[in-house]
Formats: structure tokens, C-alpha cells, sequence
């Protein structure tokens, strides 16, 4: 019997719960929040949709944590998103006491759990709840390089007249002004993206996919991006569960690869029943490597900042 908790109720964690019971993967998905009534009455709503979508997964929506009890994997989008004009990284303090909080009452009731962090600023607060928890760093990680690459896969999909299916991408790094886009890991029907567009024309993408997040979050006024990343969460979901190995951009604890170690950071990575199983090495360009150290040392400065903070 598999179970999956979802931390959270809002759209990012609803649409998460939808994705996830619609694809009849567990037995039951619990969806928690601190709100009265809105998880129980989600779940309602979505339970009845059952017999219409034809799946059998229960969602149950609660206030308590003991109902989350004995879940295979746990994912937290608890905490504020962005206002408009706002960097991910003025969500650190806030944000931090959240999941500082939700992490200890996860890992108490959940101990065996593989947890799947998206509350932002993402690679800071993947680290905290790594750190909070005490798991083997392989159970815990971030999700990020999913919704980035997928971004940045419809944009060049847009741009080259391609089909999105014929598309291959990739992002590493942050989650943040440190992202680090890959061009030379993308494909446009078969053909290496640098054949496809001129270095100035692959540059305007990179950049709107940096600011991929803040773009919705301008035209939205109220609230941040939920459909691409929810899409992008379960899809790591998925993978624990089927123990797929599938080979996916996640925010995984290095340990030497690209020579960088330590730090939680978006990199190549194997996703199966123990959360990361192996990080993948690709052959980057130094230009590209540089960027991704760069990035590590971007996240391990913030790091400080949090461990400095009185959460
Ligand atoms: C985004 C948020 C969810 O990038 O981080 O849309």
C-alpha cells in the first residue's frame, strides 16, 4: 500500500494532489494544511471527480499530522509564494520557519519517508529541511530543474516553430538568478540546439527562462506558477514510486561531481525508490561548468545567511 503526503493546500499542493491521485499511483494521497476545512474540502471535491477520471486513489484532505503517518513521499510546498516584484530569496526567513516546522512533524510521523521539497528560495530550504530531518541526504530533494527545463523547453519550442515533444532541454543550478540553462544538452528535433539558433537568440531564452517564474508571478498580481510546477513535482514523484531510475534534473546533495560537494544544487540525477540514486555527469562546456560552480558557491552563501538566522 503507498502513500503520499502533500504539504499544503494551496495551488501549487492542490494541483500536485490532483496530478498525483489522477495518475492512480498510491493507494491514498493526504493533503495537509494549516486551514481549516480547505484540505477536507479539496479532497471532497476531488474524490467525487473519481468515477468520472476513472482512477481509484483517495485523497484525504486533514489538519493532522498523524493522518500523513507511514507516507512513502512527502512533498512540501508549504510557504508564502512571491508578490510581484519579489525575488524567490526574499522568501528566506519566512519561509524557513515554515518548513523548519512542517519537516519536524513529517519526519516524526514519517521516518522512512523520500521527500520532495518545492517552497522557495527552493535549494535553501531543501537544505534546511535535509538538515531538520537528519534523513540520508539521497531521501531528500528539491524540485526545480523539471519546471526550469520545461520552461525552457517551450520557449525554444516556441521560438524554433518545433513541435514541444521534439524538444530536449535542460537546466542545472539554482533555482534563481544563478540558474544555470544548458545549451549544449538541447536537442530541436534531433539537431543540437546551437545549429538551430544563433548564440544571441539562445541567450534571450536562457534569460526568460531565469525569470520564467517572475513572469507568471507578474501577470498573475496574486500568487505564483502551479500548473508547469505541479507537473514538474509529480513527475519526481512518480519516479520514487515506479523506482523508475529515470534520469531527471533534481536539487541533489553533491558529493564531488562537476567538482563540486556539499551543497544541495540542481544537477543531473537518477530518481528511484531511495529518492537520488546516483547524480549523473554530463559533458559539460567550461563555460557552462563555470556557471554551474559559480551557482554552488551563490547557494552556499545563502546557506550561511540561513544558518545565521534565527528560525
Ligand atoms: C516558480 C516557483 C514555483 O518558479 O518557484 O514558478
Amino acid at each position: 500500500m503507498s502513500k503520499i503526503t502533500v504539504v499544503g493546500a494551496g495551488k501549487y499542493g492542490s494541483t500536485t494532489v490532483q496530478r498525483l491521485a489522477g495518475a492512480d499511483l498510491a493507494d491514498e494521497v493526504v493533503m495537509i494544511d494549516i486551514v481549516e476545512g480547505l484540505p477536507q474540502g479539496l479532497a471532497l471535491d476531488m474524490n467525487q471527480s473519481r468515477s468520472v477520471e476513472r482512477y481509484r486513489t483517495k485523497v484525504i484532505g486533514t489538519n493532522d499530522y498523524v493522518d500523513t503517518a507511514g507516507s512513502d513521499v512527502v512533498v512540501i510546498t508549504a510557504g508564502l509564494p512571491r508578490k510581484p516584484g519579489m525575488s524567490r530569496m526574499d522568501l528566506l526567513e519566512v519561509n524557513a520557519k515554515i518548513v523548519k516546522d512542517v519537516t519536524e512533524q513529517i519526519a516524526t510521523a514519517s521516518p522512512d519517508a523520500v521527500l520532495v521539497i518545492v517552497t522557495n528560495p527552493l535549494d535553501h530550504m531543501t537544505t534546511l529541511a535535509a538538515e531538520v530531518s537528519g534523513f540520508a541526504k539521497a531521501r531528500v530533494m528539491g524540485q526545480a530543474g523539471n519546471l526550469d527545463t520545461a520552461r525552457f523547453t517551450h520557449f525554444i519550442a516556441e521560438r524554433t516553430g518545433a513541435d514541444i515533444l521534439e524538444v530536449e532541454a535542460l537546466t542545472l543550478g539554482s533555482h534563481g538568478a544563478t540558474m544555470v540553462p544548458i545549451p549544449s544538452q538541447c536537442w530541436v528535433a534531433g539537431k543540437p540546439l546551437t545549429e538551430v539558433l544563433d548564440a544571441q537568440e539562445i541567450e534571450e531564452l536562457v534569460e526568460r527562462t531565469r525569470n520564467g517564474g517572475a513572469e507568471i508571478v507578474s501577470l498573475l498580481k496574486t500568487g505564483s506558477a502551479y500548473y508547469a510546477p505541479s507537473a514538474a513535482a509529480a513527475k519526481m514523484v512518480r519516479a520514487v514510486l515506479k523506482d523508475s531510475n529515470e534520469q531527471m534534473p533534481v536539487c541533489a546533495w553533491t558529493g564531488g561531481e562537476y567538482g563540486i560537494s556539499d551543497v544541495y544544487l540542481g544537477v543531473p540525477a537518477k530518481v528511484g525508490a531511495g529518492g537520488v540514486t546516483a547524480i549523473t555527469e554530463l559533458d559539460l562546456t567550461d563555460d557552462e561548468l563555470m556557471e554551474l560552480r559559480a551557482a554552488a558557491a551563490a547557494v552556499q552563501e545563502k546557506v550561511e545567511e540561513l544558518h545565521s538566522l534565527d528560525v
